[in-house]
């Protein structure tokens, strides 16, 4: 029998040394010296050095080249502390072609070398880069970590179908046509959002499930049109008792890539995180605490600009940075007048100019309010109103990105739980009241119908260094709020029992009390590693138009083929 492989291409060590071996990859590089041939081959565990010692080889064997070779494992003269095989050399005995490659028409070493689109066309060639490979690994990684997990806290993996009905919450669903009758449909799902809550009136208690989910929705680096997540599901719970399931879950999930142990993770509420961070995505790596300080502390002349105040603990703490870069950096944006710095730790004012009112009672507030400990940096600065959000975002933004650049690395991941979102949301384009999060999540405040902005959600997001990487709530389980629940957002009576028909009926017989979350597994990595693209974590990925243009698909279907299916094309 043939053996293509006695050993993988990055598993030799001093240990082997004088073994004789056979392995198979590819070309990875060739290199000439006087009478020998290096070749480093490649497989998916690594790269081996061979030594080939020949007059004339470059032009039987060339780069990507799948070649297999018999040798015996010698001690290397020159030590490569970059390869885990560096140590070691295999002196090739016999060499053999498996199958040729043409060369290849994407620099697999280095992404930015290459066109974005060329890359996806040859998505299979991009998959031997290095970095990509490392992100499936840990992808890999981190669902059996999820499996192990949820399986030994007594989840039942259970999966629901792809082929459902289609509904009109959220975002845009993508459709498939019912061969049998002519304009029927089914839908892909945007979540198993129902299917889990029909597990849980069906008794099953505690499911969890790593599932696609599709969404037609415009692009964005951190989505993508079919995305996975983990779908998470349990009976007789509160709110209090499934953000504990999820941040033990987040905490052993750190712990178990890492090695990193958070003692507490922060939960704050909503409105309190848009008060401190002024975002309900903080990156709490940054630590910045946006404050508003109030009018009546601060002279006429400063009253009719508009400002951003906010602090910055522990700033003399984080690596790289000094007061003096980073006034340089304000100054880019802001007139000197309108800066105003007060250092705590040095007790120093950058600016002279007497802003407030009474600046000890100012300094008071802010150290009473925040911290006790002195290490903090109070900023504020003025902006006219022309413009201001767009300086608000630009400045936050900046200094975001400004102090991340200076970060303790053992401070790389800090999750946040933000809870109590509002129930419903104004959209401003057709002034309708959308959830926030979907229908299906319990009011936590009484139901106020002209007061719809003021209903609180039992719902909870989790945030990993500003990407939400998990969403869920409490589920309405009875038909009555439900219903309520559905014609706050105006849908009709019709439309209710069309859509959701089958759900209503479903909470009358005896649903308990439930719970859960979505947490977007491809979201999650990509704070991991610190990535804002989350194709790269995807083997298959589709492009910005949600194409993949590997496959080419979707491809056009034909007028006749689809007026067979019930579909007629109307030109626009
Ligand atoms: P939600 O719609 O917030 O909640 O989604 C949950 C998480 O999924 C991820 N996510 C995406 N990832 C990549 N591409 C996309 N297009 C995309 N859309 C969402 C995000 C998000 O936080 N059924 C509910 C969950 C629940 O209530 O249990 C749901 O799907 O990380």
């Amino acid at each position: 029998m043939y053996i293509y492989r006695t050993h993988n291409c990055g598993e030799l060590r001093i240990s082997n040394i004088s073994n004789k071996v056979i392995l198979s990859g590819w070309v990875h590089s060739i290199r000439k010296m006087k009478n020998k041939f290096f070749i480093d081959i490649r497989d998916f565990y690594g790269i081996t050095q061979l030594l080939i010692k020949k007059k004339k080889l470059k032009d039987i064997i060339k780069n990507e080249y799948l070649i297999r070779i018999k040798g015996i494992v010698v001690k290397r003269k020159f030590v490569n502390k970059k390869l885990k095989t560096g140590e070691i050399e295999i002196i090739v005995e016999k060499i053999n072609i498996i199958n040729k490659s043409k060369k290849l028409p994407i620099n697999i070493y280095n992404n930015l070398k290459n066109n974005n689109k060329i890359l996806l066309k040859y998505r299979y060639l991009n998959l031997r880069n290095l970095e990509i490979k490392k992100n499936l690994i840990i992808k890999s990684k981190i669902l059996k970590i999820i499996r192990d997990y949820f399986n030994k806290k007594k989840f039942l993996e259970i999966e629901t179908p792809c082929l459902v009905k289609s509904t009109s919450e959220g975002a845009r669903h993508f459709i498939i046509p019912y061969r049998n009758k002519k304009g029927y449909f089914y839908s892909l799902p945007q979540s198993p959002q129902t299917f889990k809550q029909l597990l849980m009136i069906g008794g099953i208690d505690k499911y969890y499930q790593i599932v696609k989910c599709f969404r037609d929705e415009d692009y964005r680096q951190d989505r993508q049109p079919e995305f996975l997540q983990l779908d998470i599901e349990e009976s007789f719970v509160n709110i209090k008792q499934i953000i504990n399931r999820i941040v033990k879950f987040i905490k052993s999930l750190l712990y178990k890539l890492y090695n990193i142990t958070f003692i507490n993770i922060k939960k704050i509420t909503y409105k309190n995180s848009i008060k401190l961070y002024s975002t309900d995505k903080p990156d709490l790596r940054n630590k910045i605490f946006f404050i508003n300080i109030k009018k009546k502390y601060i002279k006429e002349e400063y009253k009719n600009k508009k400002k951003i105040s906010f602090i910055i603990p522990n700033f003399f703490n984080i690596i790289n940075l000094n007061l003096n870069n980073l006034i340089f950096f304000l100054r880019k944006f802001f007139k000197k007048k309108y800066i105003y710095i007060f250092d705590f730790k040095n007790k120093v004012n950058y600016n002279k100019e007497n802003i407030f009112k009474n600046e000890y009672i100012i300094k008071k507030i802010i150290k009473k309010k925040f911290f006790s400990k002195d290490d903090i940096l109070f900023l504020l600065l003025f902006n006219s109103k022309k413009n201001y959000n767009k300086i608000y975002n630009l400045i936050k933004n900046k200094i975001n990105g400004f102090l991340l650049k200076s970060i303790y690395r053992k401070e790389l991941y800090i999750p946040i739980v933000i809870y109590n979102y509002p129930l419903l949301k104004k959209n401003n384009l057709n002034k309708k009241y959308e959830s926030f999060h979907h229908p299906f999540t319990e009011p936590k405040t009484k139901i106020n119908v002209k007061r719809k902005d003021k209903i609180l959600a039992n719902s909870y997001d989790v945030i990993i260094n500003g990407i939400e990487i998990g969403s869920g709530s409490i589920r309405i389980n009875n038909r009555k709020l439900q219903e309520k629940v559905f014609s706050l957002l105006g849908l009709s009576k019709k439309k209710i029992k069309k859509n959701f028909g089958f759900f209503l009926s479903a909470l009358e017989y005896g649903t308990p009390p439930h719970g859960g979350i979505g947490i977007g597994i491809d979201r999650l990595i990509s704070s991991l590693l610190n990535k804002k693209d989350i194709k790269d974590l995807i083997a298959f990925p589709k492009n910005i138009h949600s194409k993949d243009l590997m496959i080419k698909s979707p491809t056009k279907i034909d007028k006749k083929e689809l007026l067979k299916l019930g579909i007629s094309i109307i030109k626009s």
